[in-house]
């Protein structure tokens, strides 16, 4: 009986050793003292045993079972310890390393833009309102003296959402609003999105950007407009540009006037930029038109105001020299970079 009990030790022994997870070490463990084990066969089979040599016999099983217990506990201690390590390993940080930098997105062209824009006119004493990009006719036509048979109202031009709404087509209709909701004296420009239905091409886009502007109070004149865009034209293009203001049509204001600066890039002489002519046209102004003010319910002998606006991509295209308007909606971090 010592023997065979000695020799299921030494088994089980050798068996451990080669064991090297968790899982491997449970199987053993359940058939080395499982029901089904050899001791557990031999302590059931003691029944018919004599009382001594049931006592002897039950001491040397148990003792060797034991025994088996703790090389059992010994290496489940040792595989909870190796298994640790193996994590260490794998978790380990190394906090000299140095970090990784988190890519920095950049700010996008129009908005360096318009923020460049906005500051000057900020500087000017101008404060910066908004208005909704869903419109209502009222708003965009009708408050800003769009004859009925206007062509922009056309559906061919104009997103309709209904009969009387729409997706603004200029930033003016912040004028109207302005004008509903402020008493002069008024200073204010309105940068935003504006939308209109056109084929999308090197110059157009369905989607574009304006930043409007609008003063009004009493006595201000044609030479109030003047000096403001000439003075703003100066602080975006550099000290040496200069202006001319050519009649124009536009139903919100009389008269009218498109601006033109002197070419930036080759000062007038005539390049690429300015077709050759040395002059470069960036927006649209007048003095407000007496039947827009009045909508705001002003006194028109005694107020005057004067209007702007202004294309932000056709800014932005001209200063960084893009040639297709729709690289600024395409989302490429190799365009947009370019500008951080
Ligand atoms: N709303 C005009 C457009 O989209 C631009 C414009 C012209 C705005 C003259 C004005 C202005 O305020 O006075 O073409």
């Amino acid at each position: 009986m010592q023997d065979q009990l000695n020799k299921i030790l030494e088994q089980a022994k050798s068996q451990l050793e080669t064991a090297t997870d968790r899982a491997q070490a449970e199987e053993l463990r359940v058939k080395l003292l499982g029901k089904k084990g050899e001791l557990t066969q031999i302590l059931k089979g003691m029944g018919k045993l004599s009382p001594e040599e049931r006592k002897s016999t039950g001491q040397m099983v148990n003792g060797v079972k034991g025994q088996i217990e703790s090389l059992l506990e010994n290496k489940f201690e040792e595989l909870k310890a190796k298994a640790k390590e193996a994590q260490f390993k794998v978790e380990r940080i190394d906090v000299t390393e140095p970090g990784v930098r988190p890519k920095l997105g950049a700010r996008h062209p129009l908005t360096v833009t318009m923020e460049e824009i906005s500051k000057v006119f900020m500087n000017m004493g101008f404060s910066i309102v908004e208005g909704p990009e869903v419109e209502t006719v009222f708003n965009n036509f009708d408050a800003l003296n769009a004859s009925p048979d206007h062509p922009a109202r056309d559906m061919t031009d104009t997103f309709y959402i209904t009969e009387d709404v729409l997706l603004r087509t200029q930033t003016s209709p912040v004028q109207v609003r302005t004008l509903l909701k402020q008493k002069p004296p008024i200073k204010v420009i309105s940068p935003g999105r504006c939308f209109r239905c056109d084929t999308p091409d090197a110059t157009h886009s369905p989607m574009f950007h304006q930043i409007e502007g609008l003063v009004v109070d009493e006595g201000i004149t044609m030479a109030d407009l003047k000096g403001t865009l000439d003075s703003f034209a100066k602080q975006l293009f550099g000290p040496e540009t200069k202006t001319k203001f050519r009649p124009h049509h536009f139903p919100f204001t009389e008269p009218s006037a498109e601006v033109d600066v002197s070419c930036f890039k080759c000062g007038g002489k005539g390049c690429r930029v300015c077709k050759g002519s040395g002059w470069i046209e960036i927006l649209g102004c007048g003095m407000v038109h007496p039947n827009v003010l009045k909508v705001g319910g002003l006194d028109t002998e005694k107020y005057t105001g004067f209007a702007f606006g202004l294309g932000v991509e056709r800014v932005a295209m001209l200063k960084y020299g893009v040639d297709d308007i729709r690289l600024f909606y395409e989302n490429d971090m190799r365009f947009i970079e370019q500008f951080k």
